[in-house]
């Protein structure tokens, strides 16, 4: 990591003016497919390496031969010139198989499963209803040293939206993590003080991704002036207190934290609708999020392990080689992003944000 730093002789301070990290990876991508994925993956790709990406679309990746295609649909779709390298996952069901899920992942096609509580969130219907029941997949993923990434809320409808993350932690998390003593697991997403205390306290195999949006907004701000379709994701944003937590961990430095924007685009149509979609597109503003939240936490020696390190220590990856300059200089944020007929709206797009991306060295 290289800083640059320049005196202001009025103040008799120094400020970091530019910052450059090794190339970072996405931990928690949606690129969804077909149009979409041609007009969102330019974003991604040019910030990070590599990203894992989600498999929740319709029907859901669940097996070998569905990833390769995605994986290759994903290639193709990739700019002139693009390195970028998607890491596939597998989509587990009531009917997970363990000798696929094996073979994807002894077979390089996919680095790791992910949990979806049946309904949690957007195309999880066809998600584990009895997570116990997923034992043998587990007990072989354990085996195997193939990760699990959970989407962590209850889907019980009695309880409020605000504690689905806590209650999916005392009921189903800490329990599944008793059982199982190898297995390792990054919970995705989190959004709660609680949470990343949990994390913490399973550091040798637990890990949690942090997004941009839940280190800049609170429950709060999907209400302000009025209801704002674009801040609604799950699992939501919590209480001021959360957020602070968050942003507390995620420049922390600890190992145990690093990024996973949860990118997940919607047409406007879907969000701006009788019944808004969960997601927000973060992809085109991950990078300018995070280290602006950095720099405002005097944490920018950090900011690399976060970004670039962390990540990639505990799925077992080699560190990227190459690097990427971040400039202190406002710019505006596109507002929004060109899908067929429809657009996407990009998270604080319209606005001027304090950091830009600069220069990328492979
Ligand atoms: C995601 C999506 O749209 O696919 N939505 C979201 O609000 N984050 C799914 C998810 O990760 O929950
Ligand atoms: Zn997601």
């Amino acid at each position: 990591m290289n800083v640059t730093e320049l005196f202001d002789h009025v103040s008799g301070t120094s400020r970091v003016e530019r910052i450059t990290i090794r190339r970072p990876d996405d931990f928690h991508v949606h690129l969804r497919d077909g149009a979409m994925l041609e007009a969102v993956l330019p974003f991604t790709a040019a910030q990070f390496v590599r990203g894992v990406i989600m498999p929740n679309l319709v029907p859901p990746v669940t097996s070998v031969a569905m990833a390769r295609g995605y994986r290759e649909r994903i290639l193709k779709a990739r700019p002139d010139g693009s390195d970028f390298q998607p890491l596939m996952t597998c989509y587990l069901t009531d009917a997970a198989d363990r000798d696929e899920i094996e073979r994807g992942f002894r077979d390089g096609v996919w680095v790791a499963a992910k949990l979806y509580p049946a309904g949690a969130t957007t195309n999880a219907h066809f998600g584990v209803t009895d997570i116990p029941a997923l034992a043998p997949v587990f007990e072989r993923m354990e085996t195997i040293g193939m990760p699990v990434l959970i989407h962590g809320e209850s889907t019980d409808p009695d309880v409020d939206i605000f504690d689905r993350e806590a209650a999916f932690m005392e009921q189903s998390l800490l329990p599944l993590l008793k059982r199982h003593p190898g297995l390792k697991i990054v919970i995705e997403h989190v959004t709660t003080a609680e949470t990343a205390d949990i994390v913490r306290a399973h550091v040798s195999r637990a890990a949690g991704t942090i997004t941009p949006h839940h280190l800049v907004i609170n429950r709060s701000s999907i209400f302000q002036g009025g209801l704002r379709p674009h801040l609604y994701c799950l699992p939501v944003a919590k209480r001021e207190r959360h957020r602070l937590a968050l942003r507390k961990a995620a420049t922390s430095g600890e190992p145990c934290f690093f990024i996973g924007t949860d990118t997940a685009p919607h047409r406007r149509t879907a969000k701006e609708a009788e019944c808004c979609s969960a997601g927000i597109f973060g992809g085109a503003t991950a990078l300018q999020t995070y280290l602006q939240v950095f720099d405002e936490e005097c944490a920018l020696d950090r900011f690399e392990a976060f970004a670039s390190v962390n990540g990639a220590r505990f799925y077992g990856l080699e560190l990227n080689g190459g690097t990427i300059t971040l400039e202190r200089r406002e710019s505006p944020v596109l507002a929004a992003v060109a899908v067929e007929d429809t657009e996407v709206v990009v998270f604080q797009g319209g606005q001027t944000l304090p950091w830009s991306v600069g220069e990328v060295t492979r």
